[in-house]
């Protein structure tokens, strides 16, 4: 059966970040220091999921999808980072499982989307080899408690943008500013995958599936230069995390200027390369790129960012391609041929400025372009042999939305913050009357 549903983050919706023995997570250290998220947010409340998951089940049980990716907080489960568990953070999962498979809605459970517990970042985050280890300590915990309803596991959630915006510029927790010394973060976090992947499967997990963040890469000119440009972006950005956990190996980044992945070790590539069930892939915009001026300071980078331009935008400024998506699963198809699972889209969405009108209705007519868009090109891509098996709107809910806190709202549902009221908007509608005809011509 296709898997039609929703996505969401455990730090970006729950709150109660001091409830039932959660301990610290980088994120709530980042986003208590001042001028790290916009307007001074924090994920103290969110949306306040961890109270209010019933209504939140029941709102995507009427939305009538199949299936609903959310991550576990690995500080509710292991508070302090170490092999400690905390059975009230098992016991919410516990009972969201239930309440999902009670609806019929399979779960898909994330385990790390980016809210690494603080104690660990203390000892170095994903710089440390060792954080590879505790991923897996706690993979164990949580495939022993929920493997037997949880049928779907993701290891990792965009590792590029948690390596990049994490470690690398310091826009993200935990705010390091490390430019081209972050890639160990790549590396460890790869480990990671591979060895949560074998805890999970030791404890019954069916699926197991890595997401990241992909994009089509588009050279700014039909140029040599831009076109090495192109070539050394898409390394980074995407096949530096496809190859290895796809084909066992890594792109070639010294090809590019780029320093050697100093921190591989005999055999870690062999653990990367677990057999994968399926590709997560989060998909938003294409990427363009030049080569840069002679005298542009890049930090030791072969490209940069050209723009796009001539697309319809989201509130956040991303191009609108829709396109993009079937020219990046079939563009994934074409390089990796039989060593591409089956894909699952675990994310795409938009953010709008959306408010409601003073009759109540939340009209975001842009995103039901935008959906509409999307699955259009999700289905061209089938029609041309990718095996896809899921698409996941991000998002459920208007969320927090890492460093730009509340002002991007990426859901189906709107938020009042102040209220928690929600309010399904006209997206929400769309996609319900379309799921529904889904399910009669199944
Ligand atoms: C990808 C991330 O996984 C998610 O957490 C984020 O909110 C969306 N992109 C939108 O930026």
């Amino acid at each position: 059966m296709f898997l039609w549903g929703t996505a969401t983050a455990s730090y970006q919706i729950e709150g109660a970040a001091a409830e039932d023995g959660r301990g610290t997570s980088i994120w709530d250290t980042f986003a208590h220091e001042p001028g790290r998220v916009r307007g001074g947010d924090t994920g103290d409340v969110a949306c306040d999921h961890y109270h209010r998951w019933s209504e939140d089940v029941m709102l995507m049980a009427d939305l009538g999808v199949n299936s609903y990716r959310f991550s576990i907080s690995w500080p509710r489960i292991h508070p302090g980072g170490d092999r400690e568990i905390n059975q009230a953070g098992l016991d919410f999962y516990d009972r969201l499982v239930d309440a999902l498979c009670a609806e019929g809605i399979t779960p898909a459970a994330t385990l790390f989307h980016w809210d690494l517990p603080q104690a660990l970042e203390d000892d170095g985050g994903w710089l440390n080899r060792d954080t590879a280890h505790r991923l897996a300590d706690y993979a164990h915990t949580v495939a022993g408690r929920l493997a037997d309803r949880v049928p779907m596991w993701i290891t990792l959630n965009e590792p590029f943008i948690h390596m990049v915006f994490g470690y690398a510029l310091g826009t993200h927790a935990p705010g390091r500013t490390l430019f081209l010394d972050a890639l160990p973060a790549a590396h460890h976090q790869l480990l990671g995958h591979g060895l949560a992947a074998q805890a999970l499967r030791a404890n019954g997990a069916g699926r197991v599936l890595v997401t990241n963040n992909c994009t089509p890469v588009w050279p700014a000119s039909d140029s040599a230069e831009d076109a090495r440009a192109a070539g050394a972006y898409d390394a980074l950005h995407n096949r530096l995390f496809n190859d290895p956990v796809l084909l066992g190996t890594y792109p070639d980044l010294t090809a590019f200027g780029v320093p050697e992945l100093a921190a591989v070790r005999d055999g870690d590539l062999e653990i990367i390369a677990q057999p994968l069930d399926g590709l997560g892939v989060n998909y938003y915009n294409p990427t363009r790129v030049a080569a840069p001026e002679a005298d542009a300071d890049t930090g030791g980078l072969p490209f940069t960012d050209a723009g796009i331009t001539g697309y319809p935008t989201t509130a956040f400024g991303w191009p609108v391609v829709p396109d993009g998506l079937r020219e990046l699963l079939t563009g994934l198809k074409a390089r990796y041929g039989e060593a591409l699972p089956p894909v699952y889209v675990t994310e795409n969405g938009c953010s709008q400025a959306d408010e409601p009108a003073p009759d109540g209705v939340v009209d975001d007519a842009e995103r039901v372009a935008y959906l509409d868009g999307h699955i259009t090109a999700l289905r061209a891509a089938m029609a041309e042999g990718v095996d896809v098996r899921g698409y996941y709107v991000w998002s459920l809910l208007d969320n927090f939305e890492w460093a730009e806190g509340y002002g991007q709202r990426f859901g189906l549902v709107h938020v009042d913050f102040a209220t928690q009221k929600r309010t399904p908007k006209t997206s929400y509608h769309w996609l319900r009357t379309m799921l529904a005809a889904e399910r009669r011509r199944q």
